[in-house]
């Protein structure tokens, strides 16, 4: 069975990965560059270039050795094009188009939210009770640069139904996360200490969550928490109260997600639910998702936590479905600026918020 090689850089991680060209996922390689920059608290992005350059080969080997595979039993090389950071998306261009020159594999350029929107389409090992996306299906997809409501109706046949007004859910969790002391990536700290806390603590709000649209602003939010320890005075914060502020702030976004992913369903008439994106992995995220999808009657499907967060597999899954339409990517057309010009996934189409 011929496979397809993912590589993704556009942000902190480096990763590459080993898809059949049946969905079945036969490596999946993620070197993180969490302890890089958490002691800057954020991503720097020359450094993650950097440490993009020195991981690359390393993971791309590492993913053909744990898939058992040698460049012959490759079909194609699907890389992340964008949206970014330019220096780390460069790295992953230039050696998709190297390796794909050098052992004349045909390219297939990937948009990463387009990724994550397709990603729960491949399956899941470690849970075959849990269904894979099959169109049509609402997605949610909250990361830490994009938050998003689609409604996907077939491979490059997307519909914009909303999306965030200033920041991304991901960037929300990470800010919160920042101004209370709690480690980078903001959003798996608050996930585990907020499981001590109260969620109903503190009244945060709700931003967006009575609109009749479903677009989506959070950052009213990081506001209310900077004013909440404002107001608390300059002591340190005990450990109940980082997990009461935690479990509030984590409740407020899970909140607006849930209720404007179901009115979303609720109007598309589809009958499948997917949740996708870096705060995907978030666990009362999943939980309160579920919960509101069985009362809908409607399927969830929750993508499996290693495609949530950045991974190469989502870019292999996405490449498979464009070889198999015969849709590849010339060199010469493909650099890490395209998507300045393009700015979003192909086939997407915006729809008119009421
Ligand atoms: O999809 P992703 O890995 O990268 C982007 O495309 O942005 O998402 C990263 C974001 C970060 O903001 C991180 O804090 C958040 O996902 N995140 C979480 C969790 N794990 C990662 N947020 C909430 N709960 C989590 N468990
Ligand atoms: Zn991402």
């Amino acid at each position: 069975m011929k496979c397809i090689l993912g590589i993704e850089t556009s942000c902190d991680e480096t990763a590459a990965s080993v898809v059949e060209l049946t969905g079945t996922v036969r490596s999946n390689v993620v070197a993180t560059q969490i302890p890089v920059h958490a002691r800057y608290g954020g991503v720097v992005p020359e450094l993650a270039s950097r440490n993009h350059v020195m991981s690359i080969l390393p993971v791309v080997r590492e993913a053909l050795n744990s898939a058992y595979l040698s460049w012959s039993g490759l079909a194609a090389i699907a890389v992340t094009q964008g949206p970014g950071l330019i220096g780390a998306l460069l790295v992953g261009i230039q050696t998709a188009k190297s390796l794909a020159y050098a052992f004349k594999l045909p390219l297939i350029a990937v948009d990463h939210v387009e990724a994550h929107v397709t990603a729960a389409m491949l399956s899941n090992p470690k849970h075959p009770e849990m269904p894979t996306a099959t169109p049509p299906y609402v997605a949610m997809v909250a990361s830490g640069g994009h938050t998003a409501l689609y409604r996907v109706d077939a491979i490059g046949n997307y519909t914009v139904l909303g999306h965030t007004l200033d920041d991304a859910a991901g960037e929300a969790f990470d800010k919160v996360a920042k101004m209370m002391g709690l480690p980078y990536p903001g959003g798996l700290a608050i996930d585990r200490v907020s499981r001590e806390g109260n969620p109903a603590a503190i009244a945060f709000p709700r931003g967006m969550m009575g609109a009749a649209n479903l677009d989506f602003s959070f950052s009213g939010l990081k506001t209310a928490v900077r004013n909440y320890l404002a107001n608390r005075g300059s002591f340190p914060l005990s450990s109940i109260e980082i997990a009461d502020i935690a479990a509030s702030a984590q409740e407020a976004i899970v909140d607006v997600l849930v209720e404007k992913t179901i009115r979303a369903a609720r109007g598309e008439h589809v009958r499948q639910v997917v949740l996708s994106g870096g705060v995907a992995a978030n666990h009362r995220l999943r939980e309160r998702l579920s919960r509101r999808c069985e009362e809908e009657q409607v399927q969830v499907v929750l993508t499996p936590l290693e495609y949530c967060t950045d991974n190469a597999a989502m870019v292999a899954n996405l490449g498979r479905l464009f070889y198999s339409r015969g849709e590849f990517t010339s060199p010469d057309a493909l650099d890490a600026y395209a998507n300045l010009r393009i700015g979003s996934p192909r086939g997407i189409r915006v729809r008119e918020s009421p």
